[in-house]
């Protein structure tokens, strides 16, 4: 059975490549999903890839993660500020989650600073644009202590 790691984006995400590209680069979601599975594939794992604007949805990804993935990675976009309910998902389900945020959020408004899901992750990439979803993949195999084909 190969390893499944289950990469879920939040609102407005959908837009990028078009989004600010001065913030979040030029990449369009697409993109990112093609260069993720790539890489994912090398390191011997696969992604599922996903996009909601809707809250209710990201959560029902996140529970129906439980038992088939080995991992989360989620960029919650502007839910990552606000949404308890999400967060509460991934305590559910007691799957290593990397949070993810293309832009370097330290560097932002105020209210970008805080995440409800750091908290419950192993860790946060921020700042690193789309090459931020290639190391969160790398992260969690390394925490899934998952060595790909290659090393
Ligand atoms: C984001 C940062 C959030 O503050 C913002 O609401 C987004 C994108 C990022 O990837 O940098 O939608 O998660």
């Amino acid at each position: 059975m190969v390893p499944t790691i289950v990469v879920l984006n939040g609102p407005n995400l959908n837009l990028l490549g078009t989004r600010e590209p001065k913030i979040y680069g030029s990449d369009t979601l697409a993109d990112i999903e093609r260069q993720a599975a790539a890489h994912a594939k090398t390191l011997g794992l696969a992604i599922e890839f996903h996009q909601s604007n809707n809250e209710g949805v990201l959560i029902d990804w996140i529970h129906a993660a439980r038992g088939r993935a080995q991992g989360l990675i989620i960029n919650a976009g502007a839910y990552s500020h606000t949404s308890i309910a999400l967060r509460d998902a991934v305590s559910a389900i007691e799957l290593p989650l990397v949070e993810v945020h293309l832009s370097n959020l330290a560097k932002r408004e105020p209210f970008r600073h805080h995440s409800h899901l750091a908290p419950v992750a192993i860790g946060t990439i921020s700042g690193f644009g789309a090459l931020g979803y290639l190391l969160a993949i790398d992260a969690l195999a390394h925490h899934l202590n998952i060595k790909g084909s290659q090393s």
